[in-house]
């Protein structure tokens, strides 16, 4: 199975990410995971991603969308695969189904804004894996330690609200039109669209996410 999560930063798209995977079997290709390896590398993509992360803003649709179609020509992908964070534009869509990449399944997490903000200040993620936890809601086993590893979560360098509130309007003004794309390409019989009320608690989500694909 081939499937885009679709939805603002925040909306618990790593999260369920994590359940899709061990449910389906499937890997998760989350771009923004890449773009941190590369960073922590220090490979001349992490070098330029850096400054663009961390701003909050976008990095270019040339580069994500030759990231992607690397990644998903991998052998591990010939069974399908999870988009977590990928496209994220129009230009992203349209050069990832010109380069015949098409999915299966789009799912929409939807999320307010505040509902975000407030989740973010208390995300913690283990940068080896790119599990994410939360203080609050979604706790690892001790506190501050990755469930699997044992080794130390971290928060993000673009959890700050400022950073976060930024990646919000370019989430509306650069990402969200790709929910009209992808209704109009399931209209046409393309491809499946849901909505997911993703305010709800993460078992309750996961449930559905297991219904609805199974
Ligand atoms: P990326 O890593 O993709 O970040 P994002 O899309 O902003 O999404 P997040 O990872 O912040 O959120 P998420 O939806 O995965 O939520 P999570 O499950 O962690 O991208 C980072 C940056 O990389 C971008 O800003 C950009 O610069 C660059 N980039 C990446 N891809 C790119 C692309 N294609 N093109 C250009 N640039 C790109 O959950 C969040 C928190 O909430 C956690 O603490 C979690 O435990 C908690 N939580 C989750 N679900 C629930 C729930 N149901 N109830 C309560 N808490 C919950
Ligand atoms: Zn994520």
């Amino acid at each position: 199975m081939r499937i885009i999560l679709l939805g603002a930063p925040g909306a618990g798209k790593g999260t369920q990410a994590q359940f899709l995977m061990k449910t389906f079997g499937i890997p998760q290709i989350s771009t923004g995971d890449m773009l941190r390896a590369a960073i922590k590398e220090g490979t001349p993509l992490g070098q330029q991603a850096k400054a663009i992360m961390d701003a909050g803003k976008l990095v270019s649709d040339d580069i994500m969308i030759g990231l992607v179609k690397e990644r998903v020509a991998q052998a591990d992908c010939a069974n399908g695969f999870l988009l977590d964070g990928f496209p994220r534009t129009i230009p992203q869509a349209d050069g990832m189904h010109a380069a015949g990449i098409d999915v299966d399944v789009v799912l929409e997490f939807a999320v307010p804004d505040e509902v975000i903000v407030e989740r973010m200040g208390g995300r913690r993620v283990h940068p080896g894996s790119g599990r994410v936890y939360h203080v609050q809601y979604n706790p690892p086993q001790v506190a501050g330690k990755d469930d699997e590893t044992g080794e130390d979560l971290v928060i993000r360098d673009d959890d700050k609200e400022a950073t976060v509130r930024k990646r919000l309007a370019i989430y509306h003004e650069q990402t969200e039109p790709l929910v009209a794309y992808y209704r109009k390409l399931a209209e046409q019989g393309k491809t499946a669209f849901h909505k997911i009320d993703g305010t709800r608690d993460v078992e309750v989500i996961s449930a559905e996410l297991g219904e609805l694909l199974s």
